[in-house]
């Protein structure tokens, strides 16, 4: 299959964008006719942002396994679609053909139906990077069942809240999953996390580390007897279920700047448009090529760019279950060599964390096989940028800086490769669809070249978050109140010379760390249930690799015997609540926090304490104690 619709040059490029800005309507029409149907849709948009409202492709019927899998079996059949590449490397990789892939995920699309599974029920996934994660989300996909998979790295707590806000009737996990010398037992924080989940019926664990678990009699169940049972059914062919464009295909969950993190609903035609249109552009993906994408599935960058957008393009995904200093800090380049990887996407703290190595891991490392590299979930340095262009692409392979948040559900600003012009720790420019613009803090469009402001957008597009999963209003506050008829994306951007966007960090109390989203409010509430701790406040502030890190200052009262013991213990309970991505970096001690007479924390002045900036901290004569200011900056870390 080649892509029609696959951009190829700058003046295409003018020429689409004008016309997706012109004529929405149409362009996008056009783009769906390169999809599998069922039923055609009977329009191509319904929207309010108001309301929080978009419906793309009403009235279609159709299925995304079928656009991922069985569309590419007439003539991709025997084309691998997922290598894997184990966390050890003296293990066997393994290859997924399209067709082993589509077998195997009817195989356990049946076993979910075995067990009662339908159209509609949540499935909740919580596994390693194995191809079976991959598997269980296309057979939740394949049989209506709406896949909520979880990161590995969260705590019991924090996937019991998950479920319970889902109302997860399912759990597929696995019995431990390895992360360089490390093994997460999953199955043990599962069923931790189960104690409080009355609506899981069944857990269906897949045989991995060989970590001993419990299974509990009449609720758990392994993976490999229920695909024996399949077999001796004689391996039925499951027939991909017929999903409205609008039914729910997956919830997301993702931090806020405040409460709990909020279940992101993506449905299923416009989000398997947009994720297939902005791999297929972004990349310039060549069929044949490989596509190593090293985010985890658990998170929005594997959904879209390991499983939903390469698949349904019928490419070659990489998947890989270590981490990148594991044996040594050459894992990447090894695995490039090995497979000839075409396409490198990955995060701005794994390329900063590997240049701290220096050259040593680089030496006889060929690398020639790179054609295109890709970066994405947080502002990337121009340091950063130039290192992996010059060591890693040799100055030959165009970089695309990639912005686009859970909410987005694929790329939204970016240069495409080779394409479209690159610019150090620029995103650059809106894919087609995409209308940005600039609004100052009343919600005034900022025009024109060389302005920074808060960053919206005007129009909807096919990826965008239909609803936060049970509460539609938290979608419509969260989202498309702050301005009048835009969605706003929390970021703060600049718009250079030449129109080219510049994402410069988020303006809301969310951080990003290590290209992780981590709600301030989430990670205080995670400290403040530590036995002592009276009052919390967290900030973000730079970080050599992780980008940003966790400060928290905190009014302890227990029992001060040793502070880096309490300030251990602290780190405990924030691992335990939440996960360990959520460890602050760096906890104070103090007397009192900034706040103001109407008891607000003014956050600004401990972000520049945290930053170091002690001489330019502003006005504190609002606040209720500004000698308080004075006793932070001495204390500081
Ligand atoms: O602040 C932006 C940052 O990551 C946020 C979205 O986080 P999340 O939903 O977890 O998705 C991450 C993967 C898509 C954004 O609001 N961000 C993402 N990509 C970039 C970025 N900041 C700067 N440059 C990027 N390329």
């Amino acid at each position: 299959m080649r892509y029609p619709y696959q951009i190829k040059s700058r003046e295409e490029y003018d020429k689409i964008y004008h016309k997706s800005v012109e004529h929405p309507l149409e362009f996008w029409d056009e783009i769906a006719q390169h999809f599998t149907w069922k039923k055609k849709y009977d329009s191509v948009l319904e929207w309010d942002f108001r309301q929080a409202h978009s419906k793309w492709f009403s009235g279609g019927k159709l299925n995304i396994t079928e656009n991922c899998l069985d569309r590419h079996l007439a003539d991709k059949a025997d084309v691998p679609a997922i290598i894997f590449e184990p966390n050890n490397p003296d293990e066997h990789h393994r290859v997924l053909t399209y067709r082993e892939l589509h077998f195997k995920v009817m195989q356990f699309a049946q076993v979910l139906k075995n067990n009662g599974i339908k159209k509609g029920d949540r499935v909740c996934i919580y596994m390693g990077m194995i191809p079976e994660l991959a598997i269980a989300t296309l057979a939740c996909a394949r049989i209506g069942a709406i896949h909520s998979v979880i990161f590995g790295g969260f705590s019991a707590q924090s996937i019991s809240d998950r479920i319970q806000d889902a109302e997860a009737v399912a759990v597929v996990t696995c019995d431990g999953a390895h992360r360089g010398n490390k093994t997460i037992e999953l199955k043990s924080v599962i069923d931790d996390a189960l104690m409080s989940c009355p609506t899981v019926k069944s857990v269906i664990v897949c045989t991995h580390t060989r970590t001993p678990v419990s299974m509990i009699k009449g609720r758990d169940m392994w993976w490999e007897d229920e695909i024996k049972k399949v077999e001796t059914q004689g391996n039925p062919f499951v027939a991909a279920e017929e999903m409205d464009s609008e039914d729910e295909l997956f919830i997301l969950y993702t931090s806020g700047s405040t409460g709990k993190p909020k279940g992101v609903v993506h449905t299923t035609a416009g989000y398997m448009v947009w994720a297939n249109y902005t791999f297929v552009n972004v990349f310039q993906y060549q069929p044949g090529q490989i596509h190593f994408c090293t985010a985890d599935i658990g998170w929005i960058t594997g959904h879209s760019y390991i499983v939903y957008g390469p698949l349904s393009a019928g490419a070659t995904t990489l998947m890989f279950e270590g981490i990148p200093t594991w044996p040594d800090a050459g894992r990447f380049w090894e695995i490039i060599d090995k497979y000839n990887v075409d396409i490198l996407y990955t995060a701005p703290t794994a390329i900063r964390s590997l240049m701290g190595f220096g050259d040593e891991p680089l030496k006889n490392r060929n690398l020639s096989s790179l054609k295109v590299l890709g970066t994405v979930g947080e502002p990337i340095n121009e340091e950063a940028w130039h290192w992996y262009n010059e060591k890693i692409g040799k100055s030959n392979s165009p970089i695309v800086d990639t912005w686009w948040q859970t909410e987005t559900g694929g790329i939204m600003i970016s240069n495409l490769a080779g394409i479209t012009p690159s610019k150090p720790s620029y995103a650059t420019l809106p894919l087609p669809g995409i209308q940005p613009l600039l609004v100052d803090e009343n919600g005034k469009e900022i025009q024109g070249n060389g302005v920074t402001g808060n960053l919206c957008i005007k129009f909807p597009w096919p990826g965008i978050i239909r609803t936060t999963y049970g509460d539609h209003e938290r979608c419509r506050q969260t989202y498309f109140s702050t301005y009048d008829n835009l969605y706003f994306t929390g970021d703060g951007c600049l718009r250079d010379e030449n129109g080219f966007y510049r994402i410069t960090g988020r303006v809301d109390d969310v951080l990003n760390v290590s290209g992780h989203r981590i709600g301030t409010a989430e990670v205080e509430n995670a400290i403040n249930m530590h036995a002592g701790v009276v009052e919390s406040a967290v900030v973000g502030y730079p970080h050599d690799i992780k980008g940003q890190g966790i400060y928290a200052y905190v009014i302890y009262t227990g029992t001060h015997g040793d502070d880096n013991l309490t300030r251990l213990d602290i780190i405990q309970t924030v691992s335990r609540i939440i996960g360990p991505i959520a460890k602050p970096d760096k906890i104070q001690f103090v007397s009192g926090l900034p706040k103001t007479r109407s008891g607000k924390i003014m956050r600004r002045i401990l972000r520049k304490i945290a930053e170091g900036e002690l001489s330019n901290i502003g006005d504190t004569t609002t606040l209720l104690d500004p000698m308080i200011v004075d006793e932070i900056k001495e204390g500081r870390l």
